[in-house]
């Protein structure tokens, strides 16, 4: 039998305490205080938070796509498959990049050039990854991730389709090297609810026939609920809880992610007086050493204002709440 030490050794990804300052040439703000992420082959973990929480900085940081001068890691390591990737060279950090980990942007804009064919567009990026291909394995793919007419679509250009398509073919090119893990940054907050969860399902079915572990951002929980197994929730650039999701669900153990469960369960039940958050997400700008939810928080107390918690562990994962944490063991 292993320890849960030596499962987190062999883990796919495995990060620990992952800080991060940006706009590092002029004026340094710090916007990750505190990630981890510990990733097993073909899990769907989901990093989930409001607007501005840090998710899409997180996962950029992932997959090594900012510049040099424009990010700096603080403190942290990201191993994946036993490597440390902030230590790779941009060349190798391209290799992985692609091949092994690979990258849909929320918006197709973002990486499609609307004025470039299809095909043209999947062609270069598999021969800048070094990834090999047949015409044949290209139409499989883009049949596979959803488009009619394979041979039609590789000859038109991006702003000829609509956003659905653009989104099965950012799909398309980032599984065409089977990567590993696949980041998928709110792949689904630009298309309409009608096409949401198709798009989810042929997530879960790659995740399924691949064995492709997924990071899935979204700020959405009935989304999270619908593909995830797992669950990183952030709040002001820290992680605040982690854990598997029906864990989450049935028994949170931070203010914050309870009231998110609040607000996403309002959507379900239908009802017009739609349960939301006050107040605002805290921005970089109003960072303290202090709990980042306290201004929000219904149960603060005085001593949630002396630094910031430490994650600590619970049943099923870990909170950065000791008042919760702590009431939590007095309910089992
Ligand atoms: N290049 C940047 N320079 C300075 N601040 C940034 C930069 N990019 C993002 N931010 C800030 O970092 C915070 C986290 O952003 P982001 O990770 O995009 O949030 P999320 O994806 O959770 O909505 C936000 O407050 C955002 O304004
Ligand atoms: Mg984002």
């Amino acid at each position: 039998m292993t320890t849960s030490t030596e499962d987190n050794m062999n883990s796919l990804l495995k990060i620990s305490n992952l800080q991060v300052s940006l706009g590092t040439k002029y004026k340094p703000v710090k916007i990750i205080r505190g990630f981890d992420l510990c990733l097993e082959k073909g899990e769907i973990v989901g990093v989930l938070g409001e607007s501005g929480s840090g998710k899409t900085v997180s996962s950029r940081m992932i997959a090594g796509l900012f510049e040099k001068d424009e990010s700096s890691m603080d403190a942290g390591e990201i191993l994946f498959k036993g490597k440390n990737l902030t230590m790779l060279s941009e060349k190798e950090m391209n290799m992985i990049r692609g091949r092994e980990i690979a990258y849909v942007f929320q918006d197709p804009t973002m990486s499609l050039n609307p004025y470039k064919k299809v095909g043209k567009q999947l062609r270069d990026f598999l021969d800048t990854h070094d990834i090999e291909y047949t015409s044949e394995s290209l139409v499989n793919t883009l049949k596979e991730v959803g488009i009619n007419r394979p041979e039609t679509v590789l000859e038109m250009f991006p702003f000829q389709l609509s956003g659905g398509q653009n989104q099965r073919i950012m799909i398309c090119q980032a599984i065409l090297g089977k990567p590993d893990l696949l980041i998928a940054d709110e792949p689904t907050s630009s298309i309409d609810a009608m096409l949401r969860k198709k798009i989810l399902d042929l997530l879960t079915d790659i995740n399924r026939k691949y064995g492709m572990a997924i990071i899935f951002i979204t700020h959405d929980f009935d989304v999270a609920k619908y593909i995830c197994d797992k669950l990183v929730i952030m709040y002001g650039g820290l992680m605040i809880e982690q854990g598997p999701l029906e864990r989450i669900l049935s028994n949170p153990m931070h203010p914050y992610s309870d009231e998110l469960i609040k607000c996403a369960s309002s959507l379900d039940s239908g009802d017009s007086r739609l349960y939301s958050l006050e107040g605002s997400p805290l921005v970089p700008s109003q960072f303290r050493d202090e709990c980042p939810f306290y201004n929000r928080c219904a149960y603060r107390i005085d001593s949630c204002l002396e630094g910031i918690p430490k994650m600590v562990d619970v049943t099923g994962g870990s909170t950065r709440c000791p008042v919760w944490a702590e009431r939590g063991k007095s309910r089992v």
